[in-house]
């Protein structure tokens, strides 16, 4: 459409009644091809990580393989399921024996489900509420996050501070992938760069996140009075404006990570030493 003049004449009550108007748009672009492509995208990754946090299997590969390298879901793998070798000091839940995976699931998981982009990338693409900009609702009604049950999506930054503590351990987890037991003591594999990718990755998406970029400075009323909180919001708006993207490439690169090492794990591959 390039011109007013391009639309045939419709009858349509633009702003009114939400999933009321016979005529749903009047974009004649293809609105539908980003609702569509999450749809698909995030139905495979959750599937797959819901398959992968219930198998509790193959998510560590260690000293047998000359390696130290345990799956982002799995860790911290604090409970009595956990292989041998995959907790080092951190057992401490020892009547624990369904998957440790929970606590990812539910932290990290948590952090994700209620970020305000995805919020919005689900909400256009699953509940179609709206599914694009001029586009009418998939449904009459829409109550908005003030009341139950989507209130519970403000808690978005509680989990905030909860998933840095994961990003600490993740990135000891990364650190712990230069041990190479039996083949020289430190080295880098594959599974090496794979972990500390993840880990550069999770901390971006932490740091570009738009309660990040509110605690650390975007509520400041006059930055001439807080200096370091200006310095601080001048670094994270960058980053914060991308937080669209980091939150894709995060999300694929975390689940990359835990397929590669249940590869490696499995024996359906091996971890390649590159120096
Ligand atoms: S807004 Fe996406 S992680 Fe906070």
């Amino acid at each position: 459409m390039s011109t007013l003049e391009d639309v045939e004449p419709v009858s349509v009550n633009l702003g009114g009644v939400r999933g009321g108007p016979d005529v749903r748009t009047l974009r004649r672009d293809a609105w539908w091809r980003f609702p569509a492509a999450t749809t698909v995208f995030l139905t495979v990754i959750v599937t797959y990580l819901a398959w992968a946090i219930f198998q509790n299997a193959y998510y560590f590969v260690g000293a047998s393989a000359h390696r130290d390298l345990i799956s982002p879901f799995y860790s911290p793998c604090i409970t009595g399921s956990c292989v041998p070798g995959a907790h080092g000091t951190f057992l401490v839940l020892h009547w624990w024996t369904i998957t440790p995976a929970i606590f990812a699931a539910a932290i990290p998981g948590g952090f994700r489900f209620t970020c305000y982009y995805y919020r919005k990338a689900y909400y256009r693409s699953f509940w179609q509420a709206p599914p694009a900009c001029a586009v009418a609702d998939g449904h009459s009604r829409y109550t908005g996050e003030s009341r139950f049950p989507l209130v519970f999506q403000n808690a978005h930054r509680y989990f905030w501070f909860l998933a840095l503590v994961f990003n600490v351990i993740l990135t000891i987890d990364a650190v712990m992938a230069f041990r190479m037991p039996g083949q020289g003591g430190i080295g880098v594999s594959i599974g090496t760069l794979v972990l500390v990718v993840n880990a550069a990755l999770l901390w971006a998406y932490s740091l570009s996140c738009h309660f990040c970029r509110h605690a650390c400075g975007g509520h400041v009323n006059q930055f001439s009075k807080a200096p370091v909180r200006y310095r601080l919001w001048k670094f994270l708006t960058p980053l914060n404006h991308r937080h669209m993207e980091i939150a894709w490439l995060s999300l694929f690169w975390v689940t990359f990570a835990d397929l590669y090492i249940r590869l490696v794990a499995s024996g359906w591959i091996s971890d390649p030493k590159l120096f």
